[in-house]
């Protein structure tokens, strides 16, 4: 070989820990060897590619929302209100996820399922571990999923003290109860396992901070950020409504029951309710008073 064209090619060294910086720090090795299908379908890799990512953003979610409510604590607004922004930015690529398998017809998702379950066992989603913290801190708090990780003790232990511990509306609250809006004692020191009972005079402490368009903006912006999260969460639960309806049909799901009569109701449970129940009262004139002078 002419020497002049001749390409730099070195060796892999052999010394080294077989990672380069990029690997290591991204542990591609690792990711990329997550994915195992079990069935022969070509689309198997898509549906697994986008259930991972799905948990991963999860996950991320849930390390936001709690960093979210350690700034609350600490009484750092501007920060909590960054920390949730990216909450609302992450629902983004988490929701488009579904984009990646609405190719799949009933008989590409039973295939596909067909042999996971002859793999694996007969499985639901509920036994996902990641997305019920999430919502937990969400703030939907319902004891009777625990039942699913009884198989994995670990993660039951965590799910039992996530549902112990304030969500991150109890810690929104208890920010807005130390900052001049009354919120009422046994909303503050409830029992928060139990689920949230929505409460009129929470529902007035919105109507007041939203009363004064002038006024309280932060406190504003923190509410329309609450929002677009309960909004981003809302949407996920309607497109994966509406991915059963398309791939699944009326058929009976793990429960023995319809699966979408099972997750239509579950459409109504939207975060911080008081923040959309106050929207009906938000922008009405102050009641007159029947002594003021005309
Ligand atoms: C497209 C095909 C899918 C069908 C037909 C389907 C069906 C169902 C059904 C019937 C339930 C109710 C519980 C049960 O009976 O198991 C459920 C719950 C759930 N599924 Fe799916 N699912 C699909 C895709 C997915 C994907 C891709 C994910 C994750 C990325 C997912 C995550 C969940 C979660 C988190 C729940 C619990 C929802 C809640 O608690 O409100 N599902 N699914």
């Amino acid at each position: 070989m002419n020497d002049s064209v001749k390409h730099e090619c070195p060796e892999p060294d052999s010394t080294s820990a077989g990672q380069t910086p990029y690997s290591a720090w991204i542990q591609t090795d690792v990711l990329h060897a997550l994915q195992r299908p079990v069935s022969d379908h070509p689309g198997e890799h898509a549906w697994i590619v986008s259930v991972q990512v799905s948990e991963l953003y999860w996950m991320l979610i849930i390390k936001e929302l709690q960093t979210a409510q350690r700034q609350l604590r600490a009484n750092d607004l501007t920060q909590a209100q960054r920390t949730l922004k990216r909450v609302v930015a992450h629902h983004e690529p988490l929701n488009a996820t579904w984009r990646s398998i609405a190719w799949m017809t009933p008989a590409d998702l039973l295939a596909i399922l067909s042999r996971a379950v002859a793999t694996y066992g007969k499985d639901t989603a509920l036994q996902g571990w990641t997305y019920r913290q999430m919502v937990y801190l969400l703030g939907i708090k319902q004891a009777e999923h625990l039942k699913h990780f009884t198989p994995q003790p670990q993660r039951w232990v965590q799910l039992n003290q996530a549902l112990a511990e304030p969500s991150l509306y109890d810690d929104v609250l208890a920010y807005l109860n130390r900052n001049g809006f009354a919120v009422p004692k046994d909303v503050l020191e409830r029992d928060f396992t139990a689920p949230y009972q929505p409460s009129k005079a929470v529902e007035t402490v919105w109507r007041d901070i939203y009363a004064d368009q002038g006024r309280n903006l932060e406190l504003q912006q923190l509410g329309e950020t609450l929002a677009d999260i309960a909004e981003g969460f809302s949407t996920w639960k309607y497109l994966h409504l509406m991915a059963t309806r398309r791939t699944f049909g009326a058929r009976p799901a793990y429960f023995g029951t319809e699966g979408i009569a099972w997750l239509k109701p579950t459409m109504d449970e939207i975060p911080f309710p008081e923040l959309w129940s106050a929207r009906g009262f938000i922008g009405d004139p102050p009641a007159a008073c029947p002594h003021a002078k005309k």
